[in-house]
This record gives C-alpha cells, structure tokens and sequence, in this order.
C-alpha cells in the first residue's frame, strides 16, 4: 500500500477517490481519470487544465518591487511583532501532524505497492491543503498556508507520487522575496491585526506588493469542471491547473471566465450531475456582499446574482436542488471594531443573530425571487446536499452550534465537548414560508459527502468525518437518511441511522 504522510494529513473536507466530474468540498482529494481521446490528442500532458469552451485562464505574472520602501515597511512590522505579538504562544497548525512539507516532491515514479493496482485503473488522485511555504512573521490559523497539492498517478499498474504548490500570484511573490510579506488571517486580531492591515496597505499603496491578481492561497479545494481542473479558495478567484502525462501538477494560472469573474469563489462550487453546469458564489466585506454566479457545462460564466445582506459575512457553502440554490446568511461576521475593541480575530460569531437561510430559483437573474428563512441561531461549514419534496427544500447539514474560530487555532489537544457540530434535516416551506429542522446524529460530524451523481437530488446516505477533536478525524461515518437516529444518543455510534464506522485507530 502507498502512505505518504502527505496523504493522510487531514485538513478541511474529507478526501474523496472519485471518477465522477467534480470534487465539491473543500481540502479534498481528486481522482482525475484519464480519457484516451485526449490523451491521443496531447503528448505532454491529459489536457486538464486547458480544455473547455469556456476561456479566460490568465497568466499570472505580478510584479513585486524590492527596494526602500519594502525594507522601510518590514522594519516598521518587526518592530511590531517585537512589540506586540507574543511570539511565545504556539503555532498548533505548524507543528506535529500539520507541520508544513518544505519543499515540493518532483514526480517519483514507481512507489513500492502491496498488492496490485489493477490495468483498468487509470489516473490521478490529487488533493490540496495548506501548506505555508515560508515561517509566518507572527500569526497562523489553520486557514492560512500556501496550496500544496499531492498526486498520485496511476497508471499500468504503476504509481507515481508528486506534490506542487499552488504557484499563485502571492505564492510567487513571496518566493521572490524570500519570505511572508502578506497579511494571513491568523494575524488579524487585536489592535495589533489593524496594524498588520496598515502594513498590507502600505505594501500595496507603495507598490512593494502587486494585488491585481488577488491575494489567495488555492489552498482549499479541488474541483473539475469544463475540462479545467480548479485550486479554489474563498477569498480569490480560481487558479487551473493541468495534470501532465508524468503525474507532474503545473499551474497555469488564474480563470477569471473571459473578464466575467470580478469576485471571490467559493472553494465548494456545486456541479449538477444532470445539466454539467457549476453554481457558485462568492462573498465579500464591501456590497454586494453576497454574488451567486451560475456557469454553464461548456464554462460561460452568466451573470452576477447580487444577494442582500445586513453585513459581511463568511459564507463558507451553500447547496443547489434541482431548481433552486440555497445560500445562508449565517451570523459568522467580519467586524473590525470588534477585532481591535475586544481583541478578538475579525471573523467573530455572533450568537444573538438567528441562522438565515435564502432560497432562489437556480436560474433568478436578480434576487427577486428569493424566499428567506428563519431557524435558531448556528453557524455551518459544510452542507451535505439538498434536494426538493412536493413545496419543501430540504437541506442535510452539518450544523455547528456556537463556533469559535479562534478556537479553530487553538490546542490541538481542545476536548471534543468543545465542539458540537452534528447532523441536521432542515426543511423549507416555499409555500407556508415555514422553516423546521431535526437532529440526526450526536456530536461531533462534519465534512458530510455524497455520492455526487446525487447532487442537488434526493438520496440516502451521508458519509462525513468524526471530529475526536477540533482538527482530529477520529473515523468515518455511514448514515442512512431513511432510518430514524436513535433519541438520546450522546456520541456517535452503531445504530439507529448509523449504519457504520470507520475507526481510523490509533496513532492516525
Ligand atoms: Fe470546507
């Protein structure tokens, strides 16, 4: 059997070994199958990455500036890191099972295998997660840290290992000057994360840094679509990537879908298996806060679907159905004042807000159509899927009771009681206006999957991660949405509507 360390590492979503078109959530693993046709067609590479109607991959070449300036402002930053930030606190997502792979793995052919790989058995196997490239000036969160991307190629029984960083515009730039010159969200709290801010500002005002082509990782998931395999993160656009003939992973460059493409992306697009088109959204802290975007199956981007919003939020997923996409406005907000007043990282929850959830028919060309709903207050990563039943939607999710990010960043030996995030049926009423949820499993459940020829239609069985902690997958669990969850249940176990488990043992 191949093991990597690279490979098992956990990180947001459960890794997925799939032959159908799409990845869908977030830090995942990607199976991309070999198609003879285009193989015949390209000598160099499989054509992923490249293929599609759709255009609009753009080189991404920055231009950062080295000189007086940039001395000047890395001078004024360490003199508040040295002042402000206490370097002595831990940085859990460096070290231990998340310490970061120092450098990238050319494609090492013919991995030692126990057994055999079957002939029949063609492709490659990728995955993302963070990975910082250099030591941060202060602050990490497991948010932060550049795309690396691991393959496993297989092929006539043989497998090859590589592993590439996502080579964005700020992966690049950071390159060029030998270390972390850009803001990371784990910087941002406090009165000193404003100051980090005015350090990012006066980087990119004097030109030291170049911002056009956005600041993001591409460390967050993997997704196909239109012939392009995509490197996605929530805060920029997506980047393409082209798997070569060797397994090597080359980036070449960010999509932005002819110019259409003027906003963030979410890292969980959605494919409908049934029309081969991707919906999407993407939020942002200036209006519109919310834009939810549908692109058709040859890679048209059509036009944005502003969605009113009180204010910024993070929005971390979403779902379709077969006619309708389901955003929510959940209290997870960006509040500065907050940040600096109370010393707190800028995403903060707020528990007083109720959970809003907005359903829009898929193809709204505005948010007319939208029908809001009230349920009690929550946050949610990540959404298993929707689909339609007579005038209800209903929504399998995985519902997080009173998030904390920061705890996100905290000890990695943090209890499980101090995260509840479990199974939920939520149920929307188009015609009473009506919401209802149900729990469906103790705690603690997330990273749900489905089998994606499903996507956005009703089906049974829902597999997702036990969190044994907050960044430790103890195992992987089966339900079955047709059972009734047995009442009273405090952990997840065999029974009711869990038809199994997974336990990944000890030392993983
Ligand atoms: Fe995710």
């Amino acid at each position: 059997m191949i093991t990597t360390n690279h490979l098992v590492r956990i990180q947001c979503c459960m890794p997925v070994f799939s032959n159908s078109n799409r990845t869908g959530t977030s830090r995942s693993l990607r199976a991309v199958q070999e198609r003879p046709a285009e193989t015949a067609e390209k000598k160099n590479s499989l054509n992923f990455g490249g293929g599609g109607g759709g255009g609009g991959v753009v080189a991404v070449n920055p231009e950062p500036r080295k000189g007086l300036a940039a001395i000047a402002i890395d001078f004024a930053e360490n003199l508040i890191v040295k002042l402000m930030y206490n370097s002595s606190q831990p940085l859990h997502y460096l070290s231990g099972n998340f310490a970061p792979v120092s450098d990238e793995t050319p494609p090492t052919a013919s991995l030692p295998v126990s057994g055999r790989l079957p002939d029949c058995l063609n492709g490659e196997f990728v995955r993302v997660g963070p990975n910082s490239k250099f030591a941060p000036v202060a602050g990490y969160h497991w948010f932060d840290g550049d795309g690396l991307i691991h393959g496993l190629r297989i092929k006539e029984g043989k497998a090859t290992y590589v592993s590439r960083f996502v080579r964005t515009s700020r992966f690049k730039q950071e390159e060029f000057f030998g270390g972390v010159k850009i803001l990371k969200f784990g910087d941002l709290k406090g009165l000193f994360g404003l100051l980090i801010v005015y350090m990012q500002i006066l980087r990119e005002s004097l030109k030291v840094l170049d911002v056009s082509y956005g600041i993001g990782t591409g460390n967050t998931a993997l997704v196909y679509h239109d012939g392009k395999l995509l490197a996605l993160m929530e805060t920029d656009k997506p980047y393409v990537l082209k798997v070569l003939e060797d397994g090597d992973l080359q980036t070449l460059g960010m999509l932005d879908y002819d110019k259409r493409l003027q906003h963030s992306f979410t890292a969980h697009p959605k494919i409908d298996p049934y029309t081969g088109e991707m919906f999407t959204f993407g939020y942002s802290q200036t209006p519109p806060y919310l834009t939810y975007r549908v692109i058709s199956k040859d890679g048209f981007m059509h036009g944005p679907v502003p969605i009113t919003i009180s204010e910024p939020m993070m929005m971390h997923d979403f779902a379709i159905t077969e006619n309708y996409a389901v955003v929510m406005d959940l209290p997870m907000y960006f509040r500065q004042k907050e940040m600096v007043k109370e010393n707190k990282l800028i995403n903060s929850f707020d528990p007083t807000i109720k959970a809003r959830f907005g359903v829009l028919p898929r193809y709204a060309e505005d948010e007319l159509q939208i029908k809001w709903f009230e349920l009690p207050n929550c946050y949610i990563f990540h959404n298993a899927n929707a689909w339609e039943e007579d005038d209800e939607v209903v929504l399998i999710t995985c519902r997080v009771e009173n998030p904390d990010l920061e705890m996100l960043n905290g000890p990695l030996t943090e209890k499980p009681e101090n995260i509840v995030i479990e199974l939920y049926e939520m149920k929307f009423n188009m015609k009473t206006g009506l919401a209802s949820q149900k729990k469906l499993s103790a705690p603690s459940v997330d990273f749900p999957r489905v089998h994606e020829c499903y996507t956005g239609r009703n089906q049974r069985y829902v597999y997702g991660a036990i969190l044994e902690n907050i960044a430790k997958v103890a195992g992987i669990i089966k339900f079955d949405l047709h059972a009734e969850p047995e009442a009273g249940k405090t952990k997840l176990e065999i029974g009711g509507n869990v038809k199994g488990i997974f336990d990944l043992g000890p030392g993983r």
